[in-house]
């Protein structure tokens, strides 16, 4: 087999009765020079954002952005692509968040590893539409493969499993909430709820999450017409996972409430503490009750590459469905996440045939649609090409020895803390957010001192650290995901958290 391109000369500069007149714009072959010079300049743009940043942030205020970007009109076009950069460098690039660099400690926003970006200049030019095989050919079996591989980690049969990318995890967490809700009333009261909409019974179906879940599961309870109420919160324990043995109180007293339990959602990985729920118990209650058990593992995905730490999520290959975000914990760019389901015929319910893309007629074997699998989105990236650019070239080992860097330095990050009597850390991590606030004993109101620190470092630039509520008072937060963080960068910003907070009630 011969691997190699056709030489450049070859394929380059073919004059086509295609183009003429105004039509250079369209990528095709006669415009290649243009496209690549378009690129080369936007990548110096790339240059220039790396080289010229040395914190994550210019501290810009939000007004100030605001009427740069509002004073450009839209209807006077541009001349050169130069000019275009320099506006764009202007009212984007200058203030855009770095999250590659070490100061930046605060959402779960991953810094993101070359292959994939390579493999994104071929999932925007070759443009792809991965909702059937004529609009992806290869690409709908290269995501068949990632997702089978996914379920692999995860510790399923890959001949029952199945799945899809989606868009992130909020949509992963619909639907697994979807199929959820499906199964059940289909299973319970053979009631098909994608023909005939909610049954009667439906206003008493109850989800049981932890009160540190995701706030997605709240909104896509209500956009599925069931409330938030049908999401019961149940409290968590001391590492602020959720408490089994409420878990079971909570079901049993939803039942003598005459409501109806459909599910459990475990997450595996919380966003505000990156703890795991114990997906073991949850199981068996899952499998005591005969209801659905998702699991949200947007975040704790990154522990299924990892031997280390691997073992935190043992039970997760019991769950009816997962959620994973590649985005998150794969260092992939934005968007890349996956909804991997146990048993693929339960994936059925969310089937629909459109005459002019998948009619019934069509042999699902011999021409493959994935978006007989999708639920919101009918034209659909390629995503799944970045994860696989960054597979071949890096293999799962490396991924998961970042991980497992990221996952050390967060416990050295709060050994750190817990060292330091200036600081108050509230718990450990499974995996790398840590939540803990500054302490000065002449200050009572720590609230307002530790909302001084974030607030003098947002609009200082030089790092960025998130934050959080816990029992009505306020907390910094680190989230590391940066292998090249070290203890020496968290030295000098614990060194930084300490000079604001000495300086607050000086100013005037
Ligand atoms: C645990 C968890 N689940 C789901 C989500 C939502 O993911 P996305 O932002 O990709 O929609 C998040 C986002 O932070 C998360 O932390």
């Amino acid at each position: 087999m011969n691997n190699n391109f056709a030489p450049l000369e070859e394929v380059s500069n073919t004059t086509s009765p295609h183009i003429s007149g105004n039509f250079g714009n369209i990528f095709h072959q006669d415009n290649y020079d243009h496209y690549r010079n378009a690129v080369n300049s936007t990548l110096d743009l790339v240059q220039q954002f790396l080289y010229r940043n040395d914190k994550p942030f210019s501290g810009i205020e939000a007004k100030e952005m605001k009427g740069m970007v509002q004073e450009i009109d839209l209807n006077q076009k541009l001349s050169t692509y130069k000019e275009l950069l320099n506006e764009v460098d202007h009212i984007y690039v200058k203030h855009a968040t770095a999250f590659h660099l070490p100061q930046y400690v605060a959402h779960l926003n991953c810094p993101v590893v070359i292959p994939a970006l390579a493999g994104e200049i071929l999932v925007s030019a070759i443009n792809s539409s991965q909702d059937t095989y004529d609009q992806s050919a290869g690409g709908t079996f290269m995501e068949r493969k990632l997702i089978d591989w996914t379920a692999e980690q995860l510790g399923y049969n890959t001949n029952e499993s199945d799945g899809v990318f989606t868009a992130g995890g909020s949509q992963s967490n619909l639907m697994g909430l979807v199929m959820m809700r499906d199964c059940f009333s289909q299973k319970r009261y053979n009631h098909n709820i994608k023909l005939d909409g909610l049954p009667q019974e439906a206003s008493r179906f109850r989800i049981f999450v932890s009160d540190k879940s995701h706030f997605s599961n709240l909104k896509n309870a209500s956009i599925m017409g069931l409330g938030e109420k049908s999401i019961v919160k149940v409290p968590t324990d001391e590492r602020f996972c959720m408490d089994i043995s409420l878990l079971k109180k909570y079901i049993k007293r939803e039942e003598q409430l005459g409501n109806i339990p459909i599910g459990i959602v475990a997450t595996a990985g919380t966003t505000d503490f990156g703890n795991v729920d114990p997906l073991k118990d949850i199981a068996n209650i899952a499998e005591q009750y005969n209801i659905w058990m998702h699991v949200d593992a947007a975040y704790g995905c990154a522990l299924l590459l990892s031997e280390k730490y691997r073992h935190l999520l043992t039970g997760i290959e019991r769950a009816d469905s997962v959620t994973i975000d590649y985005h998150k914990s794969f260092f992939q760019p934005i968007s890349s996440s996956a909804f991997i389901v146990k048993n693929k015929k339960e994936l059925l319910i969310l089937k629909h045939h459109a005459d002019y893309l998948n009619p019934k007629e069509m042999d699902e074997e011999e021409i493959p649609a994935q978006i007989n699998k999708s639920i919101t989105q009918s034209t659909r990236r390629f995503d799944a090409l970045k994860l696989w650019f960054t597979l071949r070239m890096m293999g799962k080992e490396q991924l998961a020895q970042y991980t497992d860097t990221v996952i050390d330095l967060t416990k050295d990050a709060a050994s750190m803390i817990t060292e330091d009597q200036d600081f108050e850390l509230l718990s450990d991590s499974d995996l790398s957010v840590l939540v803990f606030r500054y302490v000065r004993p002449d200050i009572t109101d720590l609230n307002a001192l530790n909302q001084y620190i974030k607030m003098k470092l947002f609009y200082s630039g030089e790092v960025l650290v998130a934050s959080t509520k816990v029992d009505g008072n306020f907390y910094l937060k680190f989230t590391f995901l940066n292998p090249i963080t070290t203890t020496e960068d968290i030295h000098e910003i614990l060194t930084k958290i300490k000079r604001h907070g000495e300086d607050f009630g000086t100013e005037n």
